[in-house]
């Protein structure tokens, strides 16, 4: 039997970002509108479009996501000695009990029909003796982990959805196009968005079908594997349209990026601890076996926590990866992205340490969606990191997201073609107003703003948590928000602020809420899990 989610009151926030009437902004009309370019979005368009036409808007270019950055794999049942049960068994272990079981078990299920489909597709998965090779990743009994290009898996899949979008008539693409808002009427519909283009036009797209694949929130923090597009900007819209949000306070840390000053926050893949990567603190030693018996092969909240606690025991900054011992021409063939990257610094990794330390990584929960990618507003669908279908529980199992993607975006494409169907073939032409009391917007730098609300996450809503600093956090947001969710802005900088306050006081609220420990959400206060209270969901409605 499920156990009935923890409701929160959403918080109060203006219903639009920006002011429009549908009668003074160019309209586009389509069947399926597909908000975002990650493996989810570019899936789901491939599907609509076999009896849809189809829009993808992006905020900047089709290759711009937390897809193409991905370096690991993608996980799935590949060999004949792995079995979906214990994937299933891996990803409800991980989840930490609050996984929704029918969604792991189709997930698992459908995953290698598709990953054999994205082979044929062009995606050139990495072979050994004529299979998809695989290797292992933390919290995954078997080596499950299907990678194509070495390291550039994610760039890889990306490329091959991608030259079938760009092949097909069907698909009209339109790339840095800022969604500012999805339009519902007063019966929860949802009629399409109004966006904003590269030029700064304003525009409606009305769509019987719209589908949320807009990624994470990564940004929201100081440190971030994310790329700079991951803002939050979807679930924030659909927070304002009505649209639950679920498990907002589980943001996955991923405990090895690379730590130099100057340099991005790179990801290092966890499939080289997979191959035999060793942590090592500042004085050289090895520490994962105090912390877990699977040492670096933890799940990843526990190799997060264990680093950040080996730092403050050190009083470092950061620790090392240690790959001294892996052959330098294999490394250089294997991990071809990491290998250019740290080549770029100097570091010689058959000599030298690798700094490393943990970063945010993926937003665990989302926007609620059921077992057909359906959210609480009609004609409103989300797939992908936005979407929080129960697959993941309380933590997220190394690769099963891009999985998740490809799955859940297949059924949200089938699911716009049959909603499609349902409607007339001319769409209406809705009239709507909507007013914002003009507001003095000259004296706000969102970039100041942003800075400082990185920090503050980074401190107080970061990977170990407790009560005060999470009040303090919403405390201080709260105050922001004042002045800064009242502004009309009319650029993607200033609506981007307003949706980085908005999910972040939300995801502070989440995790001052669940008083224990689960999954990826540590309290200091409450280090225990607490399944009487808390084996169940916070929602935010
Ligand atoms: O370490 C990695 O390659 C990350 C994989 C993931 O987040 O799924």
């Amino acid at each position: 039997m499920k156990t009935e989610a923890i409701k929160l009151k959403r918080p109060d926030m203006r219903r639009y970002l920006v002011p429009f009437n549908t009668g003074s902004v160019p309209q586009m009309f389509t069947d399926c509108l597909v908000i975002g370019s990650g493996i989810a979005g570019l899936r789901a368009a491939i599907e609509a479009s076999d009896s849809c036409d189809v829009v993808v808007a992006c905020k900047a270019e089709l290759e711009e996501s937390n897809t193409w950055n991905a370096q690991g794999g993608i996980a799935s049942v590949l060999d004949s000695t792995d079995s979906f049960a214990e994937h299933i068994a891996d990803t409800l272990k991980t989840g930490c009990g609050i996984n929704d079981e029918e969604i792991v078990e189709r997930v698992v299920k459908d995953g290698p029909e598709l990953v054999t489909q994205l082979d044929k597709w062009g995606t050139e998965f990495d072979t050994h003796n004529g299979k998809i090779d695989i290797t292992r990743e933390g919290g995954h009994s078997h080596p499950r982990i299907a990678h194509a290009q070495g390291d550039c898996t994610g760039r890889a899949i990306a490329q091959a959805l991608i030259r079938k979008i760009r092949q097909n008539e069907a698909i009209t693409v339109v790339e840095n196009f800022f969604a500012i808002d999805l339009i519902t009427d007063d019966e929860n519909n949802c009629l399409g968005i109004i966006g904003c283009s590269g030029t700064g036009t304003k525009q409606i797209v009305w769509a019987k079908t719209t589908i949320l694949a807009t990624g994470g929130a990564g940004r929201l923090y100081r440190e971030t594997t994310n790329p700079n597009i991951a803002t939050a900007d979807g679930l924030a819209m659909a927070a304002r349209a009505g649209a639950v949000l679920c498990d907002m306070e589980f943001m996955q840390f991923h405990p090895t990026t690379l730590y130099i000053a100057g340099a991005s926050r790179a990801l290092i893949t966890e499939t080289l601890r997979g191959e035999g990567a060793i942590l090592l603190d500042i004085n050289r030693q090895t520490f994962m076996k105090e912390y877990h018996p699977d040492a670096e092969l933890a799940p990843r909240d526990i190799v997060s926590r264990a680093i950040l606690s080996q730092m403050l025991k050190t009083g470092s900054t950061h620790v090392y990866l240690d790959i001294r011992h892996f052959d330098k021409a294999h490394f250089s063939k294997r991990f071809p992205l990491i290998n250019e990257l740290v080549e770029s610094f100097d570091i010689d990794v058959s000599k030298d340490l690798v700094p490393v330390r943990p970063s945010a990584h993926y937003m665990v929960g989302g926007v609620k969606t059921n077992s057909s990618a359906r959210t609480g507003i009609n004609n409103l669908y989300a797939c992908g990191e936005v979407a929080s279908t129960g697959l993941h529980g309380a933590n997220r199992l190394g690769s099963n997201s891009l999985l998740e993607g490809l799955v859940f975006g297949k059924v949200a494409g089938r699911e716009a073609i049959a909603n499609a169907a349902k409607k007339p073939s001319v769409m209406s032409l809705h009239k709507l107003k909507y007013e914002v009391p003009q507001s003095d917007r000259s004296r706000l730098d969102t970039a100041d703003v942003l800075n400082s609300l990185r920090a503050l996450m980074w401190r107080n809503v970061g990977i170990t948590r407790s009560d005060q600093p999470l009040a303090e956090a919403q405390e201080i947001i709260t105050f922001w928000q004042r002045y800064v969710l009242d502004k009309v802005f009319d650029s993607p900088g200033g609506w981007e602020c307003q949706n980085m306050l908005t999910i972040a006081c939300i995801m502070a609220k989440a995790a001052q809420g669940r008083t224990e420990s689960r999954g990826v959400h540590f309290r200091k206060d409450f280090p225990e899990i607490d399944d009487k209270r808390f084996k169940t969901h916070i929602e935010f409605a």
